[in-house]
């Protein structure tokens, strides 16, 4: 990733327009993943764009995993086709080499975590400072052995083997956290129970369920249990949510802007963020609600209007912890700012989110009050254009660049490739609909 790559954002006057948004994340990792080790040939239409995503097909493929980008009607159709191993991977000759995916490294580990053979996992510069303790302790009550560095970072090295069912309570709300541990239930000896504090997305569940596991589900709680075959599917993915968000606060910050994403997630553990959206002032409906292997999906029709601000604390935190870098970037210009509360786990993102949306808003002339587990931003604040910087987290780099739109002057934004990590084609994309 080339690091000195800048983007330079001018301010425009209102947003319009259509945008396309690629294949969600989240679900993409996992589809990826469970069709390596279903039985038969998987097709993924609309599958991620993101270098995450890369990431994750690049360890399927060195655990033996054949997969190949299909040629469709238009080159960024993105879809794809896995060949399923079964249940049993092939031993991998080289380092899994995660980049600078957490999801990858969390969910995959479950996975390794059940195979008779040893892996190594390693990741990037960011990737290698995430704290890995939350399944690797899990994983461990399990039965698998795992080595990592230093308080309980990347690397890893697993052993995996015969797997013990376990009833964990997890005591942070992390999705990847179960889904790791429900991956690794597919390969225990019982039914595997995960409880969490907070409910958090359930795309493992759904994406389980979806290649023919029998998952149970009960508010908080999901069980699996072991030993259950997969078996190939055709899937749609739906465009990320957390990617249109972008997009919907840009159209927040100019009253008379209009835009329309096709086909995005509208799974109710993702979807909080239209409500609060909706409650902050932006006009949103959905229409074509559509579900496709358990997952649920519409058109976005959004409306700028006035952009009043609110609060985001307890199980909203956790809702939207993706979400929370570009309600914050855009917050300033609001009537009433915005208190985020309860988000500590933004600390050990990509970056310290927390930290990077301070220096940036600072840096634009904002004022922000910083605090250990969120920020208050007051509203009615002028930014100006200036030079702000990744810090390496794709959210910051297209947070900033939404928030660049309303500011006085340009601004540059400095390591802006991060982007690509999620969203490749997500600079050209914003000029489509920037009216100036
Ligand atoms: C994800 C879960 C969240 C989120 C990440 C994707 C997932 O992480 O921030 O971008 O796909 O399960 P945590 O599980 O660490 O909260």
């Amino acid at each position: 990733m080339p690091e000195d790559s800048k983007a330079i954002v001018h301010p425009a006057r209102t947003v319009r327009g259509v945008v396309r948004i690629p294949g969600d994340k989240s679900i993409s990792h996992r589809y990826a993943m469970l069709a390596g080790i279903a039985e038969g040939t998987s097709r993924f239409q609309n599958f991620s764009a993101a270098r995450d995503c890369q990431s994750t097909l690049d360890c399927m493929a060195r655990l033996g995993c054949e997969w190949k980008r299909l040629a469709g009607k238009d080159e960024d159709d993105g879809a794809i086709e896995v060949h399923g191993l079964g249940p049993r991977l092939k031993a991998p000759a080289q380092v899994l080499d995660c980049g600078n995916s957490g999801s990858t490294m969390r969910m995959l580990s479950g996975i390794l975590a059940g195979q008779p053979f040893t892996s190594e996992l390693c990741g990037d510069e960011s990737l290698s400072r995430r704290p890995m303790a939350r399944i690797t302790k899990p994983l461990s009550e399990m039965g698998a052995k795992i080595s990592s560095s230093e308080g309980g970072r990347p690397p890893l090295k697993i052993h995996g083997g015969p797997l013990q069912a376990i009833h964990y309570k997890p005591e942070i709300a992390s999705a990847q956290v179960k889904t790791c541990v429900l991956f690794a239930g597919l390969f225990a000896d019982g039914e595997t129970v995960v409880e969490e504090p907070i409910r958090t997305r359930d795309h493992g569940e759904i994406a389980l369920q979806a290649l023919g596991a029998e998952v149970e589900r009960k508010g908080n709680v999901s069980r699996i249990r072991g030993g259950q075959r997969l078996r190939a599917i055709a899937a749609h993915v739906p465009g990320d949510l957390s990617s249109a968000a972008f997009f919907l606060c840009a159209a927040a910050l100019f009253p008379g802007s209009q835009i329309t994403l096709p086909g995005i997630l509208m799974n109710p553990t993702r979807a909080r963020l239209l409500d609060i959206l909706i409650q902050m002032g932006l006009k949103v409906s959905v229409a074509h609600l559509e579900e496709h292997q358990g997952e649920l999906i519409g058109t976005i029709e959004a409306r700028g209007s006035e952009w009043k601000g609110g609060m985001i604390a307890a199980a909203d935190a956790a809702a939207l912890i993706d979400e929370i870098p570009v309600l914050a970037a855009v917050a300033a210009y609001s009537e009433a700012g915005l208190e985020v509360r309860d988000a500590k786990e933004l600390r050990v993102k990509e970056s310290d989110r927390i930290a990077a949306v301070a220096a940036n808003l600072r840096k634009m002339g904002a004022q922000i009050e910083e605090r250990p587990d969120g920020m208050k931003i007051p509203g009615g604040q002028h930014l100006h254009g200036a030079e702000v910087d990744s810090f390496g987290d794709h959210r910051i780099a297209m947070a900033f660049a939404v928030a660049a739109l309303r500011a006085e002057g340009e601004t540059t934004i400095l390591d802006a490739d991060a982007a690509g990590v999620s969203y490749p084609r997500f600079f050209e994309e914003l000029e489509t609909v920037a009216g100036r």
